[in-house]
């Protein structure tokens, strides 16, 4: 673990509207952690994550990536910072109708040019990659299968293929366990937490199953009403802390 920090937050906000969706949030996330963000439906885990990878900006406060403050980066400087970020979602994001080695070479897409790219849709480029990744997520066989064919699970080793391949210094995931069933989500978070371990990525995920975020992160942040009511090592993270979290009351 080296001492730069992934990420760094002052004071950051970010309303939709009339909502304060993030309100007032200081973090610090040094590289290397393994961080699990939980909170009720609505208390602002998908827009942090946003926030860390500059999907949105902040309307109060600083959002540093890697030692950079997004606010002062071009178009140029963000999209390089960006690519240093793998993001993971709940459905995939990946294109149905495309082979299997397509979508996990779009990790690629920040480095290539458009030609490159318009002509890895024909005939694949770099297809080695492709393959290695696909081999550390346990799937190799499934190289030239049609995407949309797979199974969630497969579907989801597909998108941490694409994020192998993209090589990011951070891995987000925004509840990448939701739509798999239980022992496909275990298998999920195991290798998730395995390849950041072994490659000494970041890993940030946000979570509904309270007991992954124990078993799985060093570290849990607890989510309300878009503040951070906790932020503790796992083994310090109460059953008292997580009622409360949960509890309906404001
Ligand atoms: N693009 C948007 N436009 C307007 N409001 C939004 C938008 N995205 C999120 N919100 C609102 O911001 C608040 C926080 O939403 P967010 O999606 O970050 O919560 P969450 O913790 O990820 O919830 P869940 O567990 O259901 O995914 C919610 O009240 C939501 O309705
Ligand atoms: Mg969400």
């Amino acid at each position: 673990m080296s001492n730069t920090l992934a990420f760094q937050l002052e004071d950051v906000s970010k309303q939709f509207g009339e909502l304060t969706a993030v309100s007032a949030v200081d973090l610090q996330i040094p590289q290397g952690q393994r961080v699990a963000l939980v909170g009720p439906s609505g208390a602002g885990k998908s827009t942090l994550l946003g926030l860390l990878n500059g999907t949105h900006l902040p309307d109060r406060g600083r959002v540093c990536v890697l030692g950079h403050d997004l606010a002062t980066l071009n178009t140029q400087q963000l999209r390089n910072t960006q690519q240093k970020i793998g993001t993971i979602y709940q459905q995939f994001h990946l294109v149905d109708n495309l082979a299997v080695v397509h979508n996990v070479n779009a990790g690629q897409l920040g480095r290539w040019s458009f030609w490159q790219a318009a002509w890895s849709l024909i005939r694949p480029l770099n297809t080695d990659a492709a393959y290695e990744a696909l081999i550390r997520v346990g799937i190799p066989e499934k190289l030239y299968e049609r995407t949309g064919q797979l199974s969630g699970g497969q579907q989801q080793r597909v998108a941490i293929a694409r994020v192998l391949v993209q090589n990011p210094d951070v891995i987000l995931a925004d509840e990448p366990i939701a739509s798999l069933d239980p022992e496909r989500a275990r298998e999920i978070m195991n290798l998730l937490s395995e390849l950041a371990q072994e490659m000494g990525k970041t890993l940030i995920v946000s979570v509904h199953a309270i007991e992954f975020a124990y078993s799985h992160f060093e570290r849990i942040i607890g989510l309300r009403n878009g503040r951070v009511l906790f932020d503790a090592p796992a083994t310090a993270v109460s059953p008292d802390m997580v009622r409360d979290l949960y509890q309906l009351t404001p």
